[in-house]
């Protein structure tokens, strides 16, 4: 899967209230083959009730995918905290990567990307620090992969 007009988009949103995990598979499930009908690929991760996604590939299937998740009611809030064009992808073999954390291991995570201070140290910084968010997905590729 590589192109020349790739891009990458990066965003955060709010589960709806009620919002259960089996419908976190539901949304993979469809995702996963949507997606590679798209040549999209990426990582969701569901944490203390918000999502982080990662979406990648040809910048229009990008835009476009994006505008369909906005729309849907499943989650609300959605803040784009990074997009850009990119050289390739960080998740090539993953049509969406799918990852659920409590907020401990979230910090955990966060932690071992960047010696913050603790007090500081909360969900906010993803959007505040776009480097922060990208890196947490690069970060859970690992230990996906290892
Ligand atoms: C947090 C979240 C992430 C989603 N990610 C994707 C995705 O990566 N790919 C996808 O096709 N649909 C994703 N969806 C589902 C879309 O919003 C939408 O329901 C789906 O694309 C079907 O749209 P359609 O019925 O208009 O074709 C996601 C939904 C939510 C709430």
């Amino acid at each position: 899967m590589t192109g020349n007009n790739l891009y990458e988009l990066l965003y955060t949103s709010t589960a709806k209230e009620g919002f259960e995990e089996s419908e976190l598979a539901d949304i993979l499930q469809f995702a996963k083959i949507n997606n590679y009908k798209y040549q999209i690929s990426g990582m969701l991760i569901y944490y203390s009730h918000s999502f982080v996604q990662i979406l990648e590939g040809d910048k229009q299937e990008v835009i476009e995918l994006f505008q369909k998740i906005s729309k849907d009611p499943r989650h609300h809030d959605i803040e784009v905290f990074y997009q850009g064009g990119i050289s390739e992808r960080s998740f090539a073999n993953w049509s969406m990567a799918g990852k659920i954390l409590n907020e401990d291991e979230l910090k955990v995570h966060l932690t071992e990307i960047e010696p913050l201070d603790q007090n500081h140290l909360s969900s906010h910084i993803l959007n505040s620090v776009p480097s922060v968010g990208k890196n947490l997905f690069l970060h859970l590729k690992q230990e996906i992969t290892s």
